[in-house]
């Protein structure tokens, strides 16, 4: 069994360390020295050039080293009729969640507030408005999307989900399908995209959805770039009526040094750095995709290419 490795080169040891305790007899071809590129069976990826998994003629799975894979679906010379999956880990799930909570936190306990204070020396006292004051908006509940509503939820906040198809979570009011986007958003004073990036939602996070949130309402955006219309938000934040946002994903990564988000006193910006895919704990998914992969069995968390997720 031979293994294409072209990941995030930072933990690339540790990568080889867990699989090949994990699977016997593996051999891992590091990119671009693959070698015979008939012998490789399996490709572990994040973010492979263009064209480049075309070039292996025996591949039997593409293993997606992180939860998206909207760059891998958007190669036109991505081969047909070989599965991938996408990563789906504990770790990774866990990572976001911490993430989402901080972010919501911070900005539901006025942080950037009593920071501003500080640097004041003022002793600005004022009363926390109670957890259950606060609706909070997931869009997208899948595995991540879902664990961090859960997790909201279980800190009092009241959380409304909304998805592509219906979902049913216990304390957590599900909306499901274009037309309950604006009953979904109403009273959402924070908004928290997870969705994957598909035709249908890129774009999503635009004027209309901002108008539909009440004044003072404030964005969480850990999805992709793609899904934000950056100057509807800039507007819909600099006319006063969204409080303010933090991105950890962008159109163009990494950000533009010239970017006018990176110097915003309303947004927080973070390089992608969400959620990172951990080998120690999701090395069995993938040592798992390859024993699947080798017996011609269906991955787990096989990905649908026509749904894009
Ligand atoms: C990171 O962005 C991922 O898709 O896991």
């Amino acid at each position: 069994m031979v293994l294409m490795f072209k990941g995030l080169e930072d933990n690339r040891g540790d990568w080889e360390r867990e699989l090949k305790s994990r699977v016997p007899n593996l051999e891992i071809r590091v990119w671009p020295d693959v070698g015979d590129v008939d012998e490789i069976d399996v490709a572990l990826v994040w973010r492979p050039p263009r064209g480049d998994l075309m070039r292996y003629p025996n591949l039997r799975a593409i293993l997606n080293i992180g939860a998206g894979v909207d760059y891998l679906l958007a190669d036109p010379d991505l081969p047909e009729g070989v599965p991938i999956a996408r990563m789906v880990d504990p770790g990774l799930t866990l990572q976001m969640s911490t993430y989402i909570l901080h972010s919501v936190i911070r900005h539901h306990r006025r942080m950037d507030t009593f920071d501003q204070c500080q640097r004041e020396a003022a002793w600005c006292y004022e009363r926390a408005l109670d957890n259950g004051a606060c609706r909070v908006g997931v869009m997208g509940l899948g595995v991540l999307g879902s664990d961090a509503a859960c997790r909201l939820r279980d800190l009092g906040f009241r959380v409304a989900g909304w998805s592509r198809t219906p979902r049913r979570i216990e304390g957590i009011d599900c909306h499901a399908g274009h037309d309950r986007l604006f009953p979904f958003l109403s009273g959402c004073r924070i908004l928290v995209c997870l969705l994957p990036q598909t035709p249908h939602t890129e774009s999503i996070l635009n004027a209309t959805v901002f108008g539909a949130l009440p004044q003072g309402a404030y964005i969480v955006n850990t999805s992709r770039g793609a899904l934000l219309v950056e100057d509807d938000l800039l507007a819909a934040i600099d006319s006063g009526h969204l409080a303010g946002a933090t991105l950890d994903v962008f159109r163009t990564e990494p950000l533009p040094p010239d970017h006018v988000f990176w110097r915003h006193p309303r947004i927080h910006v973070t390089p992608h750095i969400a959620s990172n895919t951990n080998p120690a704990s999701a090395a069995s998914q993938v040592a798992e995709n390859i024993r699947r992969a080798t017996q011609g069995l269906p991955l787990l968390h096989e990905v649908d290419r026509a749904m894009g997720y």
